[in-house]
């Protein structure tokens, strides 16, 4: 039985990006342009998958992993050497290899599954998976003979006025019979504009060596698109959007602006749930049904279950648990555990802390290090102080307690269930359960005070002001 492999080229160093980060490993909707290049290919249930690795290579192979198997080109000689440095693995294999780059982000596994059943259809040699560009340049022209068959491809700047004129251009996709490719390959020489070994000579070695060269055209040209430089990657960005919104739309997430909502491949939301302009979702973020996240919030590898609201606010690996809500304008950081019905208000930051169910942390508060229990109240401005200057330390809150308003919570501090922090105190000591904690100065009212401070003579004249216009 013949079998199906791939070769990824993901070697290059991608001059055109101007930047020290390696082409292949810009991100495209929160994903490297390799991995959605391998996600798909994944679904074709090859036998073996080898990426070429060069510039970059260790952290090619780092994002990549266990996925795919690697041979390294040593030297960026060009796509037909890059090809080659698979032979070691896969030259003496009987079978179909498909090669596709690592800078077109945008293939489906549908297409190539396609391009693998014309080709095995065909019983051809080689064939190119083509398409028809409304603006061909920088691609690589495919030549047809008058009979219409395939002759060779000329790359942009190989290319004669008439043949940069042709519209149909290689998608950097081939099918190749296995055995057929490494034969030919060694036949290609840098005699060109580049100096390179272009694969892409490889169809014209086969065609004039009485091989079945064919070339299946693709409807969709926006899919094979090639990312070069960063004017491609916002063009190919915006393509993988529009892609993505679509699914979530169809799978019932309702984007009130779909062209103003950015959310990553890897993001699933459930059905019914509202997203409203501007709103950012990036990463392994997981949002559950029937939620509303408002405009402007943006919300990084976090956890949101069922029936959350989520208004203007920022998340980062922070977890909301099924009914509360949170903002507008608030903050959860890394390892913020929001309990079921909690309500998160205006203006607060939670970071590393644990806020157990029914418990409403309204108004202006940081809670920082803390584990809070169920159907507490915080009142307004409270700062759990966590900080001394070199540890964090740590403080718990138990369940029915009630913090008033503008108070701190120097920790380590233990505060029980059911106890009561008087407003504005500042708490140095742990708190027995049932018991009321106040630590603030007590007030003294001083009789006729007023009138020695400045604001007693402005009163005064305010007070005249008004009484002489009325
Ligand atoms: C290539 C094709 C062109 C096609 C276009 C489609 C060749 C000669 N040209 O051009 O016909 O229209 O893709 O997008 O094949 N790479 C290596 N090692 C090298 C050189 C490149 O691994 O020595 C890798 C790059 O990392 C990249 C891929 O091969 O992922 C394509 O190389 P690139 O330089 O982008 O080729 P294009 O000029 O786009
Ligand atoms: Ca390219």
């Amino acid at each position: 039985m013949s079998a199906n492999y791939a070769v990824v080229l993901a070697a290059g160093q991608g001059t055109r990006m101007k930047s020290k980060l390696y082409k292949v490993l810009h991100p495209v909707c929160g994903k490297s342009m390799v991995e959605h290049v391998i996600g798909q290919i994944e679904q074709l249930n090859l036998t073996q998958i080898v990426t070429i690795i060069g510039y970059g290579g260790k952290q090619v192979k780092e994002v990549l992993g266990k996925r795919t198997e690697f041979a390294v080109q040593q030297e960026q000689l060009g796509t037909g050497h890059a090809v080659l440095q698979a032979e070691q693995i896969l030259g003496e294999k009987k079978g179909t290899t498909l090669i596709i780059c690592g800078d077109t982000p945008l293939f489906k596994a549908a297409t190539l599954a396609d391009l693998f059943a014309y080709h095995q259809q065909q019983k051809a040699a080689a064939t190119i998976l083509t398409a028809k560009a409304p603006d061909p340049t920088g691609y690589g022209r495919i030549i047809r003979d008058q009979a219409g068959n395939v002759a060779k491809i000329v790359e942009q700047k190989d290319t004669t006025p008439a043949e940069a004129a042709i519209n149909e251009i290689n998608t950097g996709v081939y099918c190749f019979d296995n055995q057929t490719l490494f034969q030919a390959l060694h036949q290609v020489t840098n005699d060109n504009a580049q100096h390179e070994y272009y694969l892409t000579d490889v169809i014209e070695i086969c065609q004039k060596s009485g091989q079945k060269v064919t070339a299946f055209t693709m409807k969709d040209f926006n899919e094979s698109m090639g990312v070069n430089d960063r004017v491609a990657l916002a063009k190919a960005t915006s393509l993988m959007r529009q892609r993505i919104n679509e699914t979530q739309m169809r799978n019932g997430v309702t984007l009130i602006d779909p062209q103003n909502t950015y959310i990553d491949s890897d993001v699933q939301i459930g059905a019914d749930t509202v997203i409203e302009p501007g709103v950012v979702l990036k990463g392994k973020t997981i949002i559950g049904e029937n939620c509303l996240i408002g405009a402007h919030s943006q919300i990084t590898a976090s956890t949101i279950a069922d029936n959350v609201t989520i208004t203007a606010s920022v998340l980062e690996n922070a977890e909301m648990a099924e009914g509360s809500n949170i903002g507008p304008y608030s903050h959860l950081r890394p390892q913020a555990k929001i309990g079921p019905r909690v309500h998160i208000g205006n203006f607060v930051e939670v970071k590393k802390a644990e806020i157990g169910a029914d418990t409403k942390v309204g108004h202006l508060t940081y809670v920082g290090d803390a584990t809070l229990g169920r159907h507490i109240n915080v009142g307004c401005g409270c700062v759990f102080v966590n900080y001394d200057g070199i540890n964090k330390h740590h403080t718990t809150v138990g369940d029915y307690s009630f913090i008033g308003s503008s108070s701190n919570m120097v920790a380590p501090l233990q505060i029980a269930d059911h106890a009561y922090v008087a407003a504005g105190s500042t708490i140095t000591g742990d708190v027995a359960a049932h018991d009321m904690a106040i630590a603030r100065g007590r007030q003294v009212n001083k009789a006729g005070y007023y009138d020695r401070y400045p604001v007693a003579k402005a009163a005064q004249q305010a007070e005249q002001a008004e009484k002489s216009f009325k």
